[in-house]
């Protein structure tokens, strides 16, 4: 088939990946283990089917896919502000692991090991871009988030897709015994207002396609 022939045929798609990188200090910042592997794929699945996709990316592991619009970031408040240039979409995947914290001052200079003491990091919440998006009159028509848990999956995810006002939440395990952190395999239940459905654990890419899949029809 041709590039953008398909079911997502002139629909805009956002895709949130990867981790966040939050600085410290100009040499150092804090991070989480995402590789990005998951929403590449999915951005991957999504052109598969026709759409125009918007793919805002954190500092990830895995290459963004050939033939989105690439916008790359390295923390919260940059993804937020590329996601509400990137709208209107059709839809929206946020797939990124967003540092949930970031520092209240980052300073200009190294900290300098000066015999002082330790230095005492001070955090500041960072903005919920999910819930904000959520929020916001420009609310794509389906909107999906994720939830990594690594306790009580589906209670906490269910509680999350409330919370966040989105349509869909992917939620997974992510204990370190799982595997699924770095790995190329998830095991997701996707959860709506109507219920959770477990999905086999399959590779990322399928759960990708699968997912593309169900956004296409949902979006009709
Ligand atoms: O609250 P938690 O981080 O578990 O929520 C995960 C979902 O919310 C993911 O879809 C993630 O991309 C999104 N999120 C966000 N901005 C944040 C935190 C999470 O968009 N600051």
């Amino acid at each position: 088939a041709a590039v953008n022939d398909g079911p997502l045929k002139g629909r805009h798609v956002l895709v949130t990946s990867g981790p966040t990188h939050e600085p410290i200090d100009p040499v150092r910042y804090i991070a989480n283990r995402s590789s990005g592997a998951q929403g590449a794929a999915i951005a991957q699945a999504l052109l598969g089917l026709g759409a125009k996709v918007t793919f805002v990316t954190g500092p990830a592991d895995v290459a963004a896919p050939m033939g989105v619009d690439l916008i790359e970031v390295q923390t919260a408040a940059q993804m937020q502000a590329a996601v509400k240039a990137a709208l209107p979409a059709d839809a929206a995947v946020f797939a990124a692991a967003v540092a949930d914290w970031r520092m209240a001052n980052t300073v200009d200079e190294k900290i300098k090991k000066d015999g002082n003491g330790l230095p005492v990091l001070e955090f500041a919440e960072n903005p919920d871009i999910l819930a904000s998006v959520c929020a916001e009159k420009q609310k794509p028509k389906l909107v999906v988030g994720f939830a990594a848990e690594t306790q009580d999956v589906i209670e906490n995810a269910t509680a999350k897709r409330k919370r966040k006002g989105c349509d869909w939440i992917v939620a997974n395990d992510v204990s370190p015994s799982t595997g699924i952190m770095g790995g190329s395999e998830n095991d997701v239940t996707l959860i709506s207002k109507d219920g959770a459905e477990d999905w086999p654990r399959m590779g990322k890419d399928q759960v990708a396609q699968r997912l593309a899949e169900k956004i296409a029809e949902a979006l009709g």
